[in-house]
């Protein structure tokens, strides 16, 4: 038998927070008590359990995943392999998404939802929106259902891009799609998360160029589309969304000053 303080010692090449998170999501304690009760001890299956979460973390697992949920908007997010983890930059598209319409009735189109960290939150933030979300995977669309358990006015269906969804009947599209190119060196620290959202053709750009082609058919008059993108792509989006007939475009940084999202209109 181990006390907290001995079990937390065992870890290596991670943050005391991580082992402090996992421990605590196995005793089903909070960070505070861990600290309080450092010298407590530990029965051996919580000390087996903890071990082998320390492992999977001391191996570059993401900690969201060992402890199968990431914090968004203050809101905890279940996520699981088939899901990315959301990020803090996508929290930047939700604050320009609430800053462009008010709280009235709303049709609002979440294009690759994953764990439905964007169109959930939109739609706590602003309940007379409606919020349609829709994922090509059936296992990340499973993970959003079950986020969404408490929000009642989000309706989730499996769909690639803009397919089966009424023409001309959508206010604004946000859309966080794959914009990694497939040699891109970062993919080498995101092994864990699938590939599926991740990687797009064509430099990137692929999915990008096609959720700008067929937004504009879905969108009423005046309608929104709001675009996450990498970092070096600010360029070749504001001219994809220049060339397809897309007005009023700006471009926003991120928390870290990097150019990350696009918002355009189109008339
Ligand atoms: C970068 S992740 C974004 C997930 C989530 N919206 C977020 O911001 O955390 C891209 C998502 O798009 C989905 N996706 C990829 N190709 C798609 C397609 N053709 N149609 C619909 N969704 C797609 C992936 O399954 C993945 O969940």
């Amino acid at each position: 038998m181990s006390t907290v303080h001995e079990l937390l010692s065992k870890a290596d090449n991670i943050s005391l927070l991580d082992s402090q998170l996992i421990l605590g999501s196995v005793l089903g304690c909070s960070r505070t008590w861990i600290i309080a009760h450092h010298n407590d001890v530990v029965c051996e299956k919580i000390q087996k359990n903890f071990l082998s979460k320390l492992k999977r973390r001391m191996g570059g697992e993401p900690i969201a995943y060992i402890l199968g949920y990431r914090e968004f908007w203050s809101q905890n997010f279940l996520v699981d392999r088939n899901t990315l983890i959301p990020r803090p930059e996508t929290e930047c598209m939700v604050e320009i998404a609430l800053e462009q319409l008010p709280n009235t009735p709303t049709t609002v189109l979440d294009l690759g939802t994953g764990c439905g960290a964007i169109g959930i939150t939109l739609a706590t933030e602003r309940g007379n929106w409606h919020i349609i979300a829709n994922d090509i995977s059936g296992s990340a669309l499973k993970v959003a259902q079950r986020n969404a358990f408490n929000t009642k006015n989000i309706a989730f269906f499996r769909g690639n891009w803009c397919e089966a969804i009424r023409p001309g009947s959508i206010n604004l599209i946000v859309c966080n799609p794959p914009y990694i190119e497939r040699n891109d060196n970062h993919l080498n620290h995101l092994e864990y998360e699938p590939l599926s959202a991740l990687v797009s053709p064509d430099r990137g750009l692929y999915d990008l160029r096609q959720v700008i082609k067929e937004s504009r058919s879905l969108l009423v008059k005046d309608g929104l589309l709001i675009l996450e993108h990498g970092y070096l792509q600010r360029d070749k989006v504001y001219q994809l969304l220049h060339n397809h007939g897309y007005i009023n475009i700006e471009m926003f940084d991120d928390l870290s000053g990097k150019p990350r999202i696009a918002l355009a209109r189109f008339r």
